[in-house]
């Protein structure tokens, strides 16, 4: 394994899995986890997370929805590496519908991105550290675990149930001596409006500057967040949406 010149190796010799690796908070957050010492799998359903390859990344091309994508990275942690250590459930999509005008299909496709695919990735990662008896998961919730917004009936169903699987497996998870945690994202410039707005990032950064903060983040800013929740520095804190958002989740400007 190689490491870089980082002062800061706190994952030395941890591996981790990052999905949703291509774009923005998830690919901040697998380029930290690697700068700390940490050996990464980076998945993503687009293809470009395949330009992270390297020494200390394993990226694989899979759609977190489908069952058999959280064994094959599972398999490729413990092949390629030898361990798992921490997931990040970070892949999702967004969905710009009202209610009466939203089909199934669409419906389900964003439930099954954004909460199934946490659930399997969480089931699969625990039946390696169950039995390691260590272990961190840390899901990428959202303002949207507790607040609603017209036309994102879909995608807040999705991250409040993200927020009740963090506590309920949490709970599961402790007794075995692994953490699960969520931090609670406000506004980052990243991709994710790219499919419901005409410069999803301008937005974004623009729908930022109505939190308390006034603007709205970097994905690193997040990352980091994620890579405290991860560490033995998080080591009390068990079944919790760490609100990272910039005061959105007090008031809204
Ligand atoms: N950007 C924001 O303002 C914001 C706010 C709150 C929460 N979040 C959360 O942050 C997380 C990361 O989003 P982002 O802002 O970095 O968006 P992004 O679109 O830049 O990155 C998301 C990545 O997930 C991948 N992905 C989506 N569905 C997938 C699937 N089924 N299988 C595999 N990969 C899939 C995409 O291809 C993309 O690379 C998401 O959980 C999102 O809900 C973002």
């Amino acid at each position: 394994m190689t490491h870089n010149t980082h002062t800061n190796n706190e994952f030395d010799g941890k591996v981790a899995i990052v999905t949703g690796a291509g774009s923005g908070i998830g690919l901040a957050t697998a380029r930290l986890l690697q700068e700390r010492g940490a050996s990464v799998v980076a998945v993503d359903r687009n293809e470009e997370v395949m330009a992270l390859e390297g020494p200390d990344i394993a990226p694989l091309v899979a759609d977190v929805a489908r069952e058999d994508s959280a064994a094959r990275t599972v398999a490729l942690a413990i092949d390629g590496f030898g361990r798992l250590d921490i997931l990040v459930n970070n892949a999702a999509i967004l969905l710009n519908k009202a209610v009466v005008d939203m089909s199934l299909e669409e419906w389900n496709g964003v439930l099954a991105a954004n909460t199934t695919g946490a659930f399997l990735f969480s089931r699969e990662a625990l039946r390696k550290m169950i039995p390691a008896a260590s272990g961190a998961i840390v899901n990428v919730g959202s303002y949207a675990c507790y607040q609603a917004f017209p036309t994102l009936a879909a995608y807040a169903s999705s991250k409040g149930a993200l927020a009740q699987l963090t506590r309920a497996s949490a709970l599961e998870a402790i007794e075995h001596g692994i953490r699960i945690n969520a931090v609670g994202a406000g506004d980052v410039v990243t991709n994710l409006a790219n499919d419901i707005k005409a410069d999803g990032r301008k937005f974004l950064a623009e729908h930022g500057m109505g939190a308390p903060i006034g603007r709205a983040a970097e994905p690193r800013e997040i990352a980091e967040i994620i890579a405290f929740l991860a560490s033995d520095k998080a080591s009390f804190i068990v079944g919790a949406v760490v609100m990272a958002d910039g005061g959105m989740s007090v008031a809204i400007k």
